[in-house]
């Protein structure tokens, strides 16, 4: 059984979720997770005049995805940096090269999963979560979340990322917060909770 993580990060705060969400995954015995990113699409005088060229470094060892490796995952879980309160641009064009999948019915069945990113507390996370699963159901999938039995999504002693919708975390105006451990927690919760459907799914 295999589970896909498959991101887009520009200051690495989605990449710290991605390896979260992949060590949760890992705990469901039989389970091969896999980590992918999505081909960035900015030029490299962009990235350099928005700071990502050095803590995009961190995470150019992991393989870019091609869209035909969704189709080989049972189950997908999906990051991306909130952008105006939607996903990225980088994600849009990678999941809108994914029509020949849909036409063929590849991922019906599959599960699928989202977690995010935003600058702020109120940026846009559950809209950025809620309005990616349009396009997994458009594909067919079975869209997963983070369940309140993740009970540190209740937490109100600290700020923290993480809803019924998907792991997140709050970066900052600067990107100077890192996710924080009850946010980690909740990112391996939802791999595994992904994983444990998805190998029931398979049975
Ligand atoms: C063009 C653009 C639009 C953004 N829109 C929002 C937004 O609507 N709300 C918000 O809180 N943060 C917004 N951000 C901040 C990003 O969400 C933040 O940099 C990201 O979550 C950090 O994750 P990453 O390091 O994995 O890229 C925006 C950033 C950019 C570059």
């Amino acid at each position: 059984m295999k589970v896909l993580v498959v991101f887009y990060s520009m200051y690495a705060h989605i990449y710290r979720l991605a390896e979260a969400i992949a060590q949760g995954a890992r705990e469901v015995g039989g389970t091969q997770v896999e980590i992918r990113r999505v081909p960035e699409t900015l030029p490299e005088e962009v990235l350099k005049k928005m700071g990502a060229v050095e803590p995009q470094k961190a995470f150019a060892h992991i393989p870019v995805c091609k869209v035909e490796e969704l189709a080989s995952a049972e189950a997908i879980i999906f990051g991306t940096p909130t952008r105006f309160g939607n996903m990225c641009g980088q994600m849009r064009q990678f999941l809108d090269a994914t029509g020949q999948l849909w036409a063929d019915g590849a991922l019906v069945g599959k599960v699928g999963s989202v977690f995010t990113s935003s600058a702020t507390q109120h940026g846009g996370q559950e809209s950025t979560i809620l309005s990616f699963h349009i396009t997994l159901l458009h594909q067919g999938m079975v869209i997963v979340g983070l369940p309140y039995a993740f009970q540190g999504q209740m937490r109100i002693d600290e700020i923290t990322g993480g809803s019924p919708y998907g792991a997140s975390t709050i970066a900052g105006g600067q990107g100077e917060r890192m996710p924080s451990e009850n946010e980690l927690a909740a990112a391996r919760f939802q791999g595994k909770h992904v994983a444990t459907i998805a190998s029931k799914l398979t049975k």
